[in-house]
């Protein structure tokens, strides 16, 4: 019987932890919650020490569920979620920025003319998401103290001491060479972040320290950032497949093999995973706002929570005329505008809280589209089905407002927790470095298909209605 491996995903709204054995499947699991502060000016922040206490309250629940020592831990991360610490004391010396703040647009401003030199450099365009821009802004706004990383290093470093990122999440920065792997310092020179001391760029599996935080001593043997490892562990190894994950946001990744995709739709080109010294490259396109507009209902109080979803949308046969574009953060790709904001067109007295609901569906999954008709472009064929899994899969009515505006069957993953699983295979490739990762990654079934159940025309119609929308905004700002 092969030990049991921790694989923990350290989201935005929460951590989720999972004890996995290959044989026995999940024996034990745990979650703990993460609130972020939401501000004026696009702010989104996190207290760090919810981030480390959240990682230690899931993983500690999960094993103690398992009721059974695990041999190694594995660490999913946000991305581009980045703070500023003392290496000396691993004391954060700011709060966690987090993907989705804005706050960097200015840098971005500053640094237009070097868009496209960092495109080719690093893959990713100029734009708040990604972590460099952040990294920039703390170092003009909030402290030049100590160092400025992705959570996933200050995380490790608590964990175990060490100073690392995996090449994965490095790609997330704007300040890796695409091709290369390595620290980019012409893209260092131009985000002024030349002289920092950056963490040392490790492959996704492989012992990187050992800690103590989940009884006994155990190594830490895989790093991801959480899109990848979501599309590693929904089996998509071979080019041309792909994912999209329903979280705080929805992220549609495509495998693209030993090869960079050099596409010119506007999606990111970067780092899927490095096994074993060996770089897997992938195509990324996000929705900013999924269930984080989901949230934004609730909190008006239009519906109670995501479990809403389906039963108030079905209190109406459609949207009632109602176009709702969630860009409650901005629109990333293929559209890069941090700056614009959401929009609700089309409200009458007799619009229903159902309608809110089945607008917001409409535009998530449109958006969504608009994704994959980048990825079929940039790969040349178009996607023949579409794999999911995330919180938001639950709601049939997204997934069915998914599958009709995609024209495509959409596979529902059966592991709902696809980011940790994917934890956890890194996990054990990094015990086992001989183990192929087609042998560590669960086979894809899917727990359920939604077909279309529209046609091509009135799919492109209702498309045609979101990307007015869209259009009526940019030209508005
Ligand atoms: O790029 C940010 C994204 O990976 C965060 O994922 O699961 O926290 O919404 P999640």
């Amino acid at each position: 019987m092969t030990d049991p491996v921790l694989a923990i995903d350290q989201g935005t709204s929460g951590t989720k932890a999972l004890v996995i054995c290959p044989e026995r499947g999940v024996i034990g699991s745990g979650s703990a919650p993460v609130r972020p502060r939401y501000g004026p000016g696009g702010l989104v922040e996190v207290d760090p020490a919810q981030l480390i206490g959240s990682v230690l309250d899931a993983g500690r629940q999960a094993v103690a569920d398992a009721g059974e020592p695990v041999a190694a831990v594995g660490l999913a991360n946000q991305g581009e979620t980045v703070l500023a610490w003392d290496p000396a004391t691993g004391r954060p010396l700011t709060d966690a920025v987090v993907w989705q703040d804005r706050r960097a647009e200015g840098i971005c401003g500053d640094l237009a003319a070097h868009g496209d030199e960092l495109k080719r450099l690093t893959g990713l365009p100029l734009d708040p998401y990604f972590a460099a821009p952040k990294m920039a802004w703390i170092r003009r706004e909030l402290t030049r103290e100590g160092v400025v990383t992705t959570s996933d290093s200050w995380l490790v470093h608590q964990l175990t001491g060490a100073f690392v990122t995996d090449a994965a999440t490095a790609g997330r920065t704007q300040l890796l060479g695409l091709h290369d792997v390595g620290w980019s310092s012409a893209a260092l020179e131009i985000f002024g972040l030349s002289d920092e001391r950056l963490p040392a760029v490790v492959d996704c599996a492989g012992q990187v320290g050992t800690t103590t935080a989940f009884g006994g001593e155990i190594p830490l043997t895989g790093l991801l950032v959480d899109q990848q490892a979501a599309l590693l562990a929904q089996n998509a190894l071979e080019p041309g497949q792909a994912k999209c994950t329903y979280g705080t946001g929805a992220f549609l990744l495509a495998q693209t093999g030993s090869r960079p995709s050099t596409g010119s739709t506007g999606l990111v080109s970067c780092v899927a995973w490095r096994l074993g010294g060996r770089t897997a490259y992938c195509l990324d396109g996000q929705v900013y706002t999924a269930a984080s507009a989901v949230r934004w209902l609730t909190d008006l109080g239009v519906i109670s929570g995501a479990a809403d979803l389906d039963p108030v949308g079905a209190s109406v046969p459609d949207t009632g005329g109602v176009t709702f574009v969630p860009a409650l953060a901005g629109l990333a790709a293929p559209w890069w505008r941090s700056d614009l904001r959401g929009s609700v067109t089309g409200l009458g007295l007799d619009t229903t809280a159902g309608h809110l609901v089945r607008a917001l569906c409409e535009g998530i999954a449109a958006q969504v589209v608009a994704l994959a008709d980048a990825v079929a472009s940039d790969l040349g064929a178009p996607l023949t089905t579409l794999r999911v899994d995330g919180g938001l899969t639950r709601s049939s009515l997204l997934m069915q407002t998914q599958a009709d505006l995609l024209q495509r069957p959409v596979e529902v993953s059966a592991l709902p927790d696809a980011t940790a699983l994917g934890a956890g295979v890194v996990a054990r490739l990094g015990l086992d470095p001989d183990l192929p990762p087609s042998r560590a990654t669960p086979p894809w079934q899917p727990s359920g298909v939604y077909e279309p159940r529209i046609g091509p025309e009135e799919a492109s119609e209702r498309l045609a209605g979101f990307r007015s929308a869209v259009d009526s905004l940019l030209e508005r700002a």
